[in-house]
């Protein structure tokens, strides 16, 4: 069974009136096996949140088909394995770190909550501001402090909307090391971005998703034997674009 199956899933925004309507997902279809580091690449608006959205049940398609390990998106069992760090993530500015991740520990039911969040406060690099108050972290620091709450019920799918957005080079190396110890630890990670060099040494496969609809898919190394995955990205979007022009 497959960590996800996405089978021809279209989503279209209407707007007022049905005016300005826009089609976010246009017949995307896409697997990930267990294990496997799956990066989903795509320019802005290219429809990457709408589709993690739908994995997420937070959205819903108007067609089509979403399945985390064999069960539908929009039932809560199908959530129940997932770790997810949404690209706006918000923690509560008033709280201390370790209270915040405290507060999520509980939601989820825990146990030993404290050993959890200091393994995962020392994983995401960010153990000696454990005191702090989230709003005095900088904007790498929320993004290490969130993926740590991602992390928190150990699930077995990960899903990272923009997880290095924000972070500094060394921030990238602390994050692509972690990605490939939870892979290590049999889980399943799926990661959108369209910062190509970092995610091209840590997926297994990667999507190419262009306006709602994908240009291609593969391993690194079948896209990038002749091109940087940069260039690939590059020429797939520019010639995408070229046909829609003429
Ligand atoms: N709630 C919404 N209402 C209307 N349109 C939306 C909504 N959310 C997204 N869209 C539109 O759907 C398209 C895809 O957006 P989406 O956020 O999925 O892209 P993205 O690939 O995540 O982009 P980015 O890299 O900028 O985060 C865009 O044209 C966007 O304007
Ligand atoms: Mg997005």
């Amino acid at each position: 069974m497959n960590a996800i199956e996405i089978v021809e899933l279209h989503k279209t925004y209407h707007g007022l009136l049905r005016r300005n309507s826009i089609e976010a997902l246009k017949g995307v279809s896409l697997s990930v096996k267990q294990g496997e580091i799956f990066g989903l690449l795509g320019p802005n608006g290219a429809g990457k949140t709408t589709l993690i959205k739908i994995l997420l049940g937070i959205a819903f398609a108007d067609r089509g088909q979403a399945l985390i390990f064999g069960m539908d998106s929009r039932t809560p069992q199908a959530r129940r394995s997932v770790g997810y760090l949404p690209e706006d993530h918000q923690l509560p500015e008033y709280l201390r770190a370790w209270r915040a991740l405290d507060f999520f520990a509980k939601l989820y039911g825990l146990q030993e909550r404290r050993s959890r969040i200091e393994e995962l406060l020392h994983a995401v690099g960010i153990a000696e501001r454990r005191n702090s108050k989230v709003r005095e972290f900088s904007k790498g620091m929320r993004q290490r402090l969130g993926l740590a709450q991602a992390l928190l019920p150990s699930p077995k799918l990960l899903i990272l909307d923009e997880p290095t957005a924000n972070l500094d080079p060394l921030g990238r190396k602390d994050v692509k090391d972690l990605l490939l110890r939870l892979k290590e630890q049999g889980a399943t990670v799926f990661i959108s971005s369209h910062v190509l060099t970092e995610i091209e040494r840590v997926c297994d496969r990667v999507a190419i998703l262009h306006r709602g609809q994908l240009l291609t898919e593969g391993t690194v190394d079948e896209l990038t034997q002749e091109k940087s995955l940069e260039d690939v990205f590059v020429e797939l979007v520019r010639g995408a674009h070229a046909m829609e022009q003429s």
